[in-house]
C-alpha cells in the first residue's frame, strides 16, 4: 500500500530554551516537549549540567549546557523559560531581552523592585513578550471565578481571601537556610497576584502582617518566618486577606474567594477530587499533595498561552484572547512583588506599610 502525503497547515513551533532543569523547571520541561504543540523544547541549560543532561535525555533534547548565556546567543532559540532560584531572575530576563528572546519567568520576576525596573525597560525596548509563572490564573476554577467577577456575579467586591498551604511534615528541611522574605516573595507572591487579578480595576494602597515562625519556633530570633497573615487594603475599599504556611501536614491547599454586593465565588478545595468516602468514622477524602499535582493543568495551559503569544509576536498573527484579562506580564509582576516590598517593610516596622511608598523609595534609588 502506498500512503499518500498530507498538506501540513500546522505553523512552527516555538523554540524554547529552559533555564534551570530542577523542581519546576523539570515539569515545564516535559510540558514543553510532550504536552504542548505549539513549543519545542530545543536546550537546556544548568550549572548543575548532570542535572540538565539526564533531564535532556529524558526528554531527547539534543543541547545541553551549564551556561545560560549559550542559549542568550542561540539564534534558533525563539524563546527562554526561566526556572533558576529566584535570585537570578532578574539579570536573566534582562540578559534574554537584550538577546531578542521572549521570556517565560517562573515567580517571582525580581527579588526587588529597582531590580524589576531593568527587567521592564530591557523587555519594552526590545519588543519582546514576557510572561510571569502566576500559574493560578490558569487554573479552571481560579479562571471561572475570575470570569465571575467580570461579569458582575458578585457585585463590587469588599472582601478577598486567598491562601497557601505548602505540604510539609511539620519541620522544614533547611529552614536555616531559607532566605529572609522567602515567604513573601516566593509563597505569597502568587496570592497577591490572584487578590490583585480578582480586584480588577484597583490597586493595592496598603499592608499590614502579622507573621511568626511557629513551625520551627527555634529560628524566631533569626528572622526566619514560616506562618503570615497580610491585610491589603485596595484604592476601591476592598479588604483582603493572603494567608500563608509553610507545613499542612494534609497536603497543598490553595482557595481564593471574593465576598462582594451581590454575593460570592470561592476557588479551590482541599481534596484531591470530588470523591469524598463515607464510614463508620465518618466522611474522608484524599487530599492533593504536590504542587505539580494541583496545578499540573494550569502549569500547562500557562506555557500553552506564552507559546501561542510568541507565535503571534514572531509569525505575525492574533495574539489570543481570552475573553477576560488572565496572561501576565510586566504589570502584574510589578504590583505583585510591591505588595510582597511592602509587607518586608510592614514586618520591620509592625504598622501598615504604604505599597506605593515603598515602591517609589526603591524605584528612585536605581
Ligand atoms: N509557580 C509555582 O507554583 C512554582 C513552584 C515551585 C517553584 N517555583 C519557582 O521556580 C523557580 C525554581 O524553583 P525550583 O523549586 O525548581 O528550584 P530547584 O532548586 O529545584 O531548581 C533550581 C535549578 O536551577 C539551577 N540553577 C542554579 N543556579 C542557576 C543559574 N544561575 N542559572 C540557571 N539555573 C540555575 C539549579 O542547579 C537547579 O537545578 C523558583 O523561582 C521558584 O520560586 C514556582
Amino acid at each position: 500500500m502506498t500512503y499518500l502525503p498530507v498538506a501540513s497547515e500546522r505553523p512552527e513551533p516555538v523554540r524554547v530554551g529552559l533555564i534551570g532543569a530542577g523542581w519546576m523547571g523539570a515539569f515545564h520541561a516535559h510540558s514543553l516537549a510532550k504536552r504542548i504543540h505549539e513549543a519545542s523544547l530545543v536546550a537546556i541549560a544548568d550549572p548543575a549540567l548532570e542535572v540538565a543532561q539526564s533531564l535532556a535525555a529524558e526528554l531527547g533534547v539534543a543541547r545541553v549546557t551549564p551556561e545560560p548565556g549559550d542559549l542568550m546567543s542561540d539564534s534558533e532559540i525563539d524563546a527562554v523559560v526561566i526556572a533558576g532560584p529566584a535570585r537570578f531572575h532578574a539579570e536573566l530576563s534582562v540578559a534574554a531581552a537584550r538577546a531578542g528572546k521572549h521570556v517565560f519567568c517562573e515567580k517571582p520576576a525580581s527579588l526587588d523592585l529597582d531590580e524589576f525596573a531593568r527587567v521592564e525597560q530591557a523587555a519594552l525596548e526590545a519588543g519582546i513578550h514576557w510572561q510571569i509563572g502566576f500559574n493560578r490564573r490558569y487554573a479552571a476554577d481560579f479562571l471561572a471565578a475570575r470570569r465571575d467577577v467580570a461579569d458582575g456575579v458578585v457585585g463590587t467586591p469588599q472582601l478577598l481571601r486567598s491562601l497557601t498551604r505548602d505540604p510539609g511534615t511539620g519541620s522544614i528541611r533547611n529552614a536555616e537556610r531559607v532566605p529572609r522574605g522567602t515567604i513573601f516573595l516566593e509563597t505569597l507572591i502568587h496570592d497577591f497576584d490572584a487578590l490583585n487579578w480578582y480586584n480588577s480595576g484597583a490597586e493595592p494602597v496598603s499592608v499590614h502582617v502579622a507573621a511568626d515562625a511557629l513551625v520551627e519556633p527555634q529560628l524566631r530570633g533569626t528572622g526566619f518566618l514560616d506562618t503570615a497573615v497580610v491585610t491589603v487594603r485596595y484604592s476601591n475599599g476592598a479588604i483582603a486577606v493572603a494567608e500563608a504556611s509553610f507545613s499542612a501536614l494534609y497536603g497543598y491547599d490553595v482557595r481564593g474567594e471574593v465576598f462582594g454586593s451581590r454575593g460570592m465565588v470561592q476557588a479551590g478545595r482541599a481534596t484531591e477530587t470530588a470523591a469524598v468516602r463515607f464510614g463508620a468514622k465518618g466522611l474522608s477524602a484524599a487530599t492533593p499533595r504536590l504542587n505539580i499535582e494541583l496545578f499540573a493543568d494550569a502549569y500547562t495551559a500557562e506555557l500553552a498561552d506564552f507559546a501561542a503569544h510568541v507565535r503571534a509576536k514572531r509569525d505575525g498573527g492574533e495574539a489570543p484572547d481570552h475573553g477576560v484579562q488572565l496572561t501576565p506580564g510586566l504589570d502584574d509582576a510589578r504590583r505583585a512583588l510591591a505588595v510582597a516590598r511592602a509587607c518586608l517593610e510592614s514586618i520591620e516596622t509592625g504598622q501598615a506599610a504604604l505599597v506605593g511608598t515603598v515602591a517609589s523609595r526603591e524605584t528612585d534609588r536605581a
